[in-house]
């Protein structure tokens, strides 16, 4: 990984699909509850920021949901570019959440959907970053994946018999003479982004300075895949990858209902609404 963070890739022909997709997930929904929110408190349009827009699917969303005053900031500048060329009449930037122009800061609504795991010094330099560009007052709308249930008894696994992660991580630290803050995960390449216990994450956000109002978790068939179905063998819960839609068998039915009845047993995020106090 070069930088501090994590880059992503971005395929352009999959942003309207991408823009679907997102009105079916936890984090955005809670985001467009939190937008009127703000517009309803304020009178006015709130003045939102993404962090970490990627490949902009969350700022169309909401400028054709009525929120024309979000802009997106992107540290890919290749995304940027296209979005540019594609979308001039909406508002994304090249740069990075922790080094704002002033003119990104001061929001009443920030939004940070799975960002801030992907910096691997820790969550604390983002975080803050989210705090400081939201304005006394304001919210912060932040997810980042779940040490959920099932992934704790695979961790615990995994740290017993040196397998798969725990190993991973034993042979990165050992090489590159650090520590990972929490548990890591990595896939292909140099993906990298950290899973944080429910309490670890509020303990970083009140650590910022954030008031914590809500924490509701996201995207179960996500993260029940990935638990009990991971190479999508048994066809339980799988994802159409066209419509990043889950279809599922009348079992995967009935593990998703135990799964919502139960949160944080297996969802991939977690996502915290907060507030900056005014001071
Ligand atoms: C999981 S994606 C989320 C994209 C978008 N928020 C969404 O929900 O569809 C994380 C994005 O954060 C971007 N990113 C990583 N580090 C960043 C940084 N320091 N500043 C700005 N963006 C960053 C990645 O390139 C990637 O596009």
């Amino acid at each position: 990984m070069e930088g501090e963070s994590y880059v992503f890739k971005w395929n352009e022909e999959e942003i309207s699909t991408f823009v679907y997709g997102k009105l079916m997930v936890e984090e955005t929904i809670e985001g467009i509850k939190l937008a009127h929110r703000a517009k309803l408190e304020l009178g006015r349009q709130p003045k939102i920021l993404e962090a970490g827009s990627g490949n902009g699917c969350v700022v169309i969303l909401f400028n054709r949901l009525g929120f024309d005053g979000i802009k997106g900031v992107e540290i890919n500048n290749d995304i940027v570019k296209v979005l540019h060329k594609k979308y001039p009449e909406y508002s994304f930037t090249h740069g990075s959440i922790t080094n704002l122009p002033p003119e990104l800061k001061n929001n009443d609504v920030v939004l940070s959907l799975g960002v801030v795991e992907h910096f691997i010094d820790g969550l604390d330099k983002p975080i803050k970053a989210m705090f400081d560009a939201t304005r006394p007052g304001g919210y912060a709308l932040i997810s980042v994946p779940c040490l959920n249930t099932t992934r704790k008894f695979k961790k615990l696994y995994q740290q017993i018999f040196h397998k798969g992660v725990a190993e991973e991580k034993r042979k990165y630290e050992e090489k590159n003479h650090m520590k990972f803050k929490y548990w890591p995960r990595f896939l292909d390449g140099d993906f990298f982004e950290y899973h944080l216990s429910t309490k670890q994450f509020r303990k970083e956000l009140e650590k910022a300075g954030f008031e914590v109002l809500s924490h509701v978790a996201g995207e179960d068939e996500l993260g029940l895949r990935e638990a009990f179905n991971r190479k999508n063998k048994r066809k339980l819960i799988w994802e159409e990858p066209k419509a990043i839609e889950f279809f599922k068998s009348r079992g995967g039915g009935y593990l998703l209902r135990f799964a919502k009845a139960f949160p944080f047993f297996a969802s991939h995020f977690q996502i915290c609404i907060c507030r900056r106090p005014v001071e």
